[in-house]
């Protein structure tokens, strides 16, 4: 990879290499979203990438979960895709900001019934008594919502993560990768090569 295979902005890189890994993979979004406790303890879980704009990369979950508590504590993510077939990885590392109420709205009623009860249903990331249970609580949900459309839980939204740092990875032949890492300095971006 050369520095000039990349746009000056990351976010437009990020977006071209979205679209090539969407021709060769299954789940071209998935993408491994790391947060921490407010004292430093990492957790790391798969979220899917639902948006790329030109402020940042958004997701959507519950934020009363693990990731939505760890959040508010510490507002900081890291985040990394990886495409096995195209031998390509980006990493991101910046704030995270709750995108605005219209933005989850309008993903919330994009999203199928049943993922919607689901959402009301699931207590996501708290100790569950069994599968029954959550299975009655779908129920629940169901009888509830029975009518009209299911609205947007209180505690499920989007989160925006802001980038500061991204780095886009090339595979090379004898482990001689490629590493283009993009810092954020006010309102412009400087690139670096990094050692594989
Ligand atoms: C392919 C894949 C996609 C996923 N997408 C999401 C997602 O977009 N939002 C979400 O809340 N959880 C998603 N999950 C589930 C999370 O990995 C995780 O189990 C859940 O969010 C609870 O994480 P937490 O307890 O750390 O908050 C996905 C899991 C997989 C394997």
């Amino acid at each position: 990879m050369d520095e000039s295979d990349l746009a000056p902005d990351p976010l437009s890189s990020l977006r071209a290499w979205l679209l090539d890994a969407a021709a060769v993979s299954s789940a071209p979004q998935a993408m491994t979203l790391a947060t921490s406790t407010a004292d430093g303890r990492p957790s790391a879980r798969i979220v899917l990438l639902r948006g790329v704009d030109d402020r940042g990369l958004t997701f959507f979950t519950n934020h009363d979960s693990r990731k939505g508590e760890e959040l508010a504590a510490n507002p900081r993510a890291a985040l990394v895709l990886n495409w096995w077939e195209l031998g390509r990885q980006v990493r991101i590392e910046g704030l995270v900001e709750e995108v605005e109420g219209a933005v989850s709205e309008e993903y919330w009623a994009a999203r199928p019934r049943p993922s919607q009860l689901a959402a009301w249903a699931s207590a996501q990331s708290r100790p569950l008594a069994s599968r029954d249970a959550l299975r009655a609580s779908y129920a629940e949900a169901e009888e509830r919502f029975r009518e009209g459309d299911v609205p947007l839980p209180p505690f499920w939204g989007g989160y925006r993560v802001l980038p500061e740092v991204v780095e886009f990875w090339v595979h090379g032949d004898d482990r001689l990768h490629d590493r283009i890492r993009y810092v954020r300095s006010g309102d412009a971006w400087r690139r670096e090569r990094l050692a594989p």
